[in-house]
């Protein structure tokens, strides 16, 4: 038997994907028409013998959880169960604390899943280059190669060629170390835990030197305090892969990984994509529109674009590389690209809502998407796509360019590179 534990963090993180995780938690912002860890729940469900799902986190606003917890279960005849940490214990104080959940019914093995990363993960393969690890290992961590001065924001391995071995494991270096990196998807054995306790005993000696003994005592870190002293010891071992993989720290990477999800459903789910038809808007490229929209036939959608439940938008508008969150009304002839519009906003009719996206390079082989900082600088916005929060209200015959407007705003004039507090 075998179970998945995701790691969804807690209401601290994600500022990066402000104001969009002001109204839900982050792992539940829908992409290509379904929560972020939606398709991870879904990657699990065909592995088989996986039986429970196991969130950990530390939100405490249970319902969008609970909701989104029930409709899973449903639909994918899994058991899942949301674990409340009751703080940041860190990627793996929150898996010793749930260790006896874990491992209750005897697993095999279970999978560990970071939240913010999409891609199309390939557990099937980690778990068949797992069964030929070595006796005595205790686990596999999913690696994906990047540029060398990508590499840098992540956790980096020096990999035994012959072996496939972890040999040296460093957590964001500051220069160069490797550029195979963690891609936050392992697949462990119950004997990680020894390892995860050795750390705890470790960290609890050295708290009592330090100033926060509450925090410090009980967090753990996968990265640091588990894979850095276990590299070169013959026990992690890397599964390579080329499919697509990305993480999601900010609202522009909502899109690109919309844009994936919503290519993979070629293959997948081709039933989700729209279809060109007499009494339907254009379509251009991959795009979702939930049962519920309503499109005028005279719209043009697309490419990758994801329009959510009971939007409505109206005649002549054109929308492209861009997510509509539930119950937005888009007005006529208004033109939304590479942008997210908030739930339950209003487009205004002419105007225009336009980003600029950041998409990796596509010269350069292995190249993940950027996260600019928000400001240059010089204290300017970094031009980025744009977004709009839950309920704004954006009047007729305007342009909103490169901007990041605040939830329940009511905008009277055309703006430019700017946060509308
Ligand atoms: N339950 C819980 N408790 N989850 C947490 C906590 C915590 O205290 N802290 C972080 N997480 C979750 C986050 O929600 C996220 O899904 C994941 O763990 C990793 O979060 P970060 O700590 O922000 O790390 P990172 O994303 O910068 O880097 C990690 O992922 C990269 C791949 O995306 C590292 O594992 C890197 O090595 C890796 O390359
Ligand atoms: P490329 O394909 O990259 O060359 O861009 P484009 O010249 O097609 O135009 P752009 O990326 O600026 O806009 C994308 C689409 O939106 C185009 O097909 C335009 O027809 C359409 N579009 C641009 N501006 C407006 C607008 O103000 N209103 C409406 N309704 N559609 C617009």
């Amino acid at each position: 038997m075998i179970k998945a534990v995701i790691l969804i963090g807690g209401p601290m993180k994600g500022t990066r994907f402000r104001p969009l995780s002001l109204d839900l938690p982050k792992p539940l912002f829908p992409v290509a028409g379904f929560p972020m860890i939606y398709h991870h729940i879904a990657a699990c469900s065909k592995v088989p013998n996986l039986q429970e799902i196991l969130l950990i986190g530390f939100y405490r606003h249970l319902e969008p959880l609970k909701k989104f917890i029930a409709e899973c279960q449903q639909e994918f005849k899994v058991q899942i169960r949301y674990l409340l940490e009751y703080t940041a214990l860190g990627t793996a104080g929150g898996l010793f604390l749930f260790r006896d959940q874990i491992l209750i019914d005897n697993p095999k093995a279970f999978f560990v899943m970071n939240a913010d990363v999409c891609g199309d993960f390939p557990l099937l393969e980690m778990l068949n280059f797992h069964k030929e690890n070595p006796a005595g290992s205790y686990g596999t961590i999913l690696g994906t190669e990047a540029t060398r001065q990508q590499s840098l924001r992540f956790g980096c391995m020096v990999e035994g060629k012959a072996t496939h071995e972890v040999l040296h494991y460093v957590e964001k270096p500051e220069t160069f170390i490797s550029n195979i990196i963690n891609c936050g998807i392992y697949l462990f054995n119950p004997e990680i835990f020894q390892a995860i306790e050795t750390a705890f005993k470790k960290n609890a000696k050295d708290s009592y030197k330090l100033d926060d003994p509450v925090q410090s005592r009980e967090m753990i870190r996968l990265e640091q305090d588990i894979f850095v002293p276990l590299a070169g010891s013959g026990k992690l071992f890397i599964c390579h892969t080329n499919k697509f993989w990305s993480q999601i720290k900010s609202a522009g990477a909502a899109i690109y990984a919309n844009r994936h999800y919503l290519a993979i459903y070629n293959k997948t789910h081709p039933d989700r994509l729209a279809v060109n038809s007499e009494d339907s808007p254009k379509i251009i490229g991959d795009v979702y529109i939930h049962p519920t929209a309503q499109v005028d036939p005279t719209c043009v959608v697309g490419p990758n674009v994801t329009i959510g439940k009971n939007v409505k938008v109206k005649a002549g508008v054109r929308l492209r590389e861009s997510i509509i969150l539930e119950d937005a009304v888009l007005q006529d002839h208004s033109c939304i690209l590479y942008s997210i519009v908030g739930w339950n906003s209003i487009v205004g009719a002419w105007s225009r809502v336009e980003g600029t996206p950041n998409d990796p390079n596509p010269n350069k082989p292995f190249a993940k998407l950027d996260i600019p900082a928000l400001f240059t600088d010089d204290g300017r916005l970094n031009p980025s796509i744009t977004v709009i929060g839950s309920k704004v209200h954006i009047p007729p015959e305007v342009i909103i360019l490169n901007s990041i407007v605040l939830p329940d705003k009511d905008l009277n004039s055309s703006y430019k590179n700017q946060i509308i507090l």
